[in-house]
Formats: C-alpha cells, structure tokens, sequence
C-alpha cells in the first residue's frame, strides 16, 4: 500500500536589513514620541533596507537559511512562492527574481499577494500542491520592504512597518503529520480600510483593522481547532501576526489563554506584514524554543481584508 504523504517543514531562515530605526530616530522625523508608540503599538525598533538590500535580496537570504537548515542544495527546490505586498519591481515578480539569486533552477516560482496573511495563504497553496503529489519540495517565504510603501511624513503609518523576510522549507515526508489544518478567508467589501494605490503610500483606517482583527484572529483559531478536533487547551504557542502588542493581548484575553503562549518579536521589528510569521517562528526555532510535538497555532490578518490560521505539531 502507498504510504501518505506527509508534509513537513524541515528549515526555517530569516533575514533583516542591517539599519534598524528607534523610536527615538522617529521623534526627529515627525511629531511622535517613544511613548506614545510603545504604549499603542508595543514596537521601540525596526529594520530598514538601505542601498544594496532589497525584497528579493532579503527573500533570497532567508531561503538560504532555510535550505542550510535542512541541508537542501537550490537544485532541490520544485516550487518557490514569495508571499509579499511590497514587490520591488512590478516583472519580473519576486520569487522568481529570487529562483535566479539563489539558483533554484528546477523550480517554478510565483508571488502571492495577500498582505499580512500572505505566509500563511502560500503555506496552504505550497501544501495543496505538495499533497498532490506534483511536487516534493517547496520555499514559501514572506518578505517585505515596506518602507518604500510608507509615507515618512505621515505619523498614523510609518511609524508601524518594518523590513525585512522569513521563509519556511516544506518537503514530503512520511511518518507523523505535521499540518493539522488550516482555514483562510477574505472580506474584499471591507478592503479600502487598509489600501496603497500603485503610485501612492499605505492608507489605514487603524481602528477599523483593531477592531476587524480582534474579532477575527479569535474567530479563525475557533475555527481552525474545530476542524482539527483540537481544544484552545491542546495549543502550546500561538504565533500570530506581529502587527500591535494590544492586537495579541486582546486576542489572548478573547481566547482566555496565558500570554505567555504569545511569543512576540514586534518590539525590535515592527510590523513586517507577510514576513512577521515566519520571522518569528525561524526565531523561535533557533534559539531551541520550538519543541517536539509542541502544538503551534499560526495565524494572521490583513490587508484584503484576509485572514487565515493554521495549526501544526511541531
Ligand atoms: O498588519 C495590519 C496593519 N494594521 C494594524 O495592525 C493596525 C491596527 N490598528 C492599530 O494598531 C491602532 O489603531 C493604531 C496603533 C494604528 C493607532 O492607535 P489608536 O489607539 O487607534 O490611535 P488613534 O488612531 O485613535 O489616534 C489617537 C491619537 C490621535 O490624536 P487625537 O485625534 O486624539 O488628537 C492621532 O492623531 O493619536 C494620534 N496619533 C499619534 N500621536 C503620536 C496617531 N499616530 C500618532 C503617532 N504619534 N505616531
């Protein structure tokens, strides 16, 4: 009999610019203060690209790190997907800019572009192909450079993005399941709440995302468990979008779970959109924080609007 096939994730990379810009850095640009973004967002630091880095070459890195994780050479890889909101270029798109960088050349590559979900939404894509059988291994990788996307003058925003990427290796395996489930979904009626026009920078209404996000994140682990047959008590981490510490409380508070199953990097990164999940969890990862049969929720929300979760046993 033909043994299942099981997806696994076998590296996880990350990669950040080197310029990282303070609060304090801020305050000298527009009127703000430390305290004030600390206390309504939880960020005090976050990375910039500056000359010589990009999208692809931040994507580019993290997957390296990724492949060296699981001691897979580029000529390995069958599918790249960059999830991303922040392409450097229109065309060619990012992934494949990155199949060319890292020299994947067996490996077809598109972007995805689901905001801050968008790690998550190319998770699921990457795994519907891999359980198919079509391919055997696939990078999925959330990057962004959001800072070109940012209005420097314009307080609501800028002070809230990051740079930088993350990526993950998936490869069929066999053995014990490591995806337990996943749930994704888009309220495209409610979309101009948080927008960028071509030509124009990030517009965001803030309260409506809080309040769209501390409603659905709770919801979509709900519904996530459900399908898995998991109860919020089986759950070890929570990974979730790093966008506002106040965002992960409530959602903590909502679910009645210890924050301290929130592990949280957006103090030194910001908010990274698509690249926040997989920043932390390569975090996670190496620094021996991620356990064996540990349980972790990911979950995400965003522009679109989108949401999504996923649940996996490490
Ligand atoms: O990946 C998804 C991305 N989006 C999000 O996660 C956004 C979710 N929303 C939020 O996190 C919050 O709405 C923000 C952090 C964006 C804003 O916090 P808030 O508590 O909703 O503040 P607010 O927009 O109601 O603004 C309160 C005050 C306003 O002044 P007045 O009208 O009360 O005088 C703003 O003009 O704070 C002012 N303000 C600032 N003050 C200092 C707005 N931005 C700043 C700033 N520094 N950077």
């Amino acid at each position: 009999m033909m043994e299942e096939i099981v997806i696994k994730i076998t590296g996880t990379g990350s990669a950040l610019p080197e310029k990282r810009l303070t609060n304090f850095d801020l305050q000298e640009m527009v009127e703000t203060s430390d305290e004030w973004i600390r206390e309504r967002t939880g960020i005090a630091e976050r990375r910039v690209a500056e000359e010589g880095e990009n999208l692809a070459s931040l994507a580019a890195k993290a997957a390296q790190r990724a492949l060296e994780m699981a001691g897979r050479s580029a000529e390995e890889i069958d599918m790249i997907l960059v999830a991303t909101c922040s392409p450097d270029d229109m065309l060619p798109c990012c992934a494949c800019q990155v199949q060319g960088l890292i020299g994947a050349k067996n490996a077809t590559a598109f972007d995805i572009n689901a905001a801050c979900s968008g790690f998550l939404f190319g998770l699921q894509t990457a795994y519907a192909y891999l359980q198919t059988g079509m391919y055997k291994r696939a990078l999925v990788i959330g990057a962004e450079v959001l800072s070109k996307l940012v209005d420097w003058t314009d307080r609501s925003t800028c002070v809230l993005f990051g740079d930088g990427a993350g990526a993950a290796l998936l490869e069929c395996s066999t053995g014990q399941k490591q995806f337990l489930g996943f749930v994704q979904g888009a309220i495209g009626e409610k979309g101009m709440v948080l927008s960028c026009a071509r030509t124009r920078f990030v517009q965001m209404n803030g309260q409506e995302v809080y309040r769209f996000a501390v409603k659905q994140v709770p919801q979509c682990i709900e519904d996530v468990l459900e399908k898995t047959g998991l109860s919020i008590q089986d759950i070890d981490l929570f990974v979730l979008h790093q966008a506002n510490v106040r965002i992960i409380e409530a959602v903590a508070k909502r679910l009645k779970v210890d924050i301290e199953k929130f592990p949280m990097n957006l103090s030194r990164v910001g908010n990274m959109s698509s690249a926040t999940i997989p920043v932390l969890l390569d975090e996670l990862n190496r620094e021996g924080k991620l356990e064996t049969g540990q349980k972790i929720v990911l979950s995400g929300f965003g522009a679109g609007l989108t949401y999504g979760a996923c649940v996996l046993v490490w």
